[in-house]
């Protein structure tokens, strides 16, 4: 069976009450192609009031989960929280959480672990730094992000990888076709050798970083790529027609 296209919109800590709910209104009144799976990850403080003005057939995702179930953890939300309030996928290891926060890669992987066992749906970032690019470490980096999560999770049928290479993200710098698909083919046979070929098969690989309605049809047609993380382009009205990408 084909993998259904995925498209995330990480709105990062962008937003307000009257913007979301402008966005919100934009998606629930926009054609989008049925065949594509859609998420949104707006701010926490947001997360309540886009699933209840959101239509059904498109889900909400937290942009980070803690991998404790409760208590004296100050400012962090759970994996049932999120359960509890309609949220079913959150995002993981954003390049601006282990980079700016610092996450480690087995703090990742922990997380990753509770949320799927808590049920969620899971958006796992990964990507090289342009430094480790220009050394020629990208497939190291991403393939020792991943057996970090391998270490912890069997089952990867509730992931989506999401390859975002830091020095895309952000800067209207899109990685070309070409690299995108060469480090996506590269992930897709680490699952084949390190997890199972169902997981090489059925895992859905997403591009993101600089993704536009300018760029996405190209990249859409490459045989690896899945679909979009779109941060800055999933807060106008043109992350409609990048949803639409295959169409
Ligand atoms: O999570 C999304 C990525 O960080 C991409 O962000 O589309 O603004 O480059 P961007």
């Amino acid at each position: 069976m084909p993998r259904q296209f995925f498209v995330g919109g990480n709105f990062k800590m962008n937003g307000s009450v009257d913007t979301i709910k402008g966005i919100v209104s934009h998606l629930n009144d926009a054609k989008v192609d049925s065949n594509t799976e859609v998420v949104i990850a707006p701010p926490a403080l947001y997360l309540l009031l886009t699933r209840e003005h959101l239509r059904s057939g498109i889900e909400v995702a937290a942009q980070n989960v803690f991998d404790k179930p409760n208590g004296a953890f100050t400012g962090e939300i759970s994996v049932a929280q999120l359960k509890d309030s309609n949220i079913t996928w959150t995002l993981l290891g954003h390049s601006e959480r282990r980079v700016v926060l610092q996450e480690s890669d087995s703090f990742v992987a922990s997380k990753t672990k509770a949320a799927l066992d808590g049920g969620l749906g899971v958006i796992l970032c990964i990507g090289e730094s342009l430094e480790q690019r220009e050394a020629g470490k990208t497939i190291d980096v991403v393939t020792a992000q991943l057996s970090a999560v391998a270490k912890e999770v069997k089952d990867w049928s509730k992931i989506v990888i999401a390859y975002e290479p830091i020095w895309a993200i952000g800067t209207g710098k899109v990685a070309t076709k070409e690299q995108a698909q060469e480090v996506h083919a590269a992930i897709r046979e680490w699952l084949g050798k390190e997890v199972s070929s169902e997981a090489a098969d059925n895992t859905r690989i997403i591009y993101g970083g600089s993704v536009s309605e300018k760029n996405c049809r190209e990249l859409a047609q490459e045989k690896d790529i899945d679909g979009f993380l779109v941060g800055g382009a999933s807060l106008k009205p043109a992350f409609v027609d990048i949803i639409n990408a295959r169409q």
